[in-house]
């Protein structure tokens, strides 16, 4: 147990988690998309200035977090899978489907990794 958390500890020290890049993704793209698709009616999410809404909590610092909405491990595939249609992942959830394709899941998920904690 403490091996495990010395080794978390070491991977959140560096720069960049290899894992949570994605490649060939765009993160700016990602920000256009999630303020086409309203993300921010139910988050705040930093680099949205409007709307600002707390239903689902603020997207800040998400990159730095271990789980995905505290049930599944926050790595990109799983990430993209939870934007596409997050009921399917768990289905007692308030976030609804969205209409993302999978390259524009791929951007937002890229921007959200941009959102660490400091
Ligand atoms: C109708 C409200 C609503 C909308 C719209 C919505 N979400 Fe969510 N979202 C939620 C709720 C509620 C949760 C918490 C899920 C849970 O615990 O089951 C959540 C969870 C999340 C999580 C996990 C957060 C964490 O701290 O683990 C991410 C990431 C996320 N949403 C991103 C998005 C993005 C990106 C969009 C736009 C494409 C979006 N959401 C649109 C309500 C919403």
């Amino acid at each position: 147990m403490i091996g495990l958390a010395g080794a978390t500890l070491v991977a959140c020290a560096e720069k960049a988690i290899p894992e949570r890049q994605i490649v060939g993704a765009d993160p700016a793209r990602g920000l256009t998309l999630i303020k086409a698709e309203g993300c921010g009616v139910c988050h705040r999410v930093p680099g949205l200035k409007w709307p600002r809404g707390g239903v689902g909590g603020s997207l800040d610092s998400f990159s730095s977090q271990a789980m995905i909405a505290g049930r599944s491990p926050n790595r990109p595939d799983v990430l993209v899978a939870w934007l596409r249609d997050a009921p399917a992942m768990a289905p007692d959830t308030a976030m609804p489907a969205s209409g993302l394709s999978e390259a524009q899941a791929r951007d937002v998920a890229a921007y959200l990794y941009t959102l660490d904690a400091d």
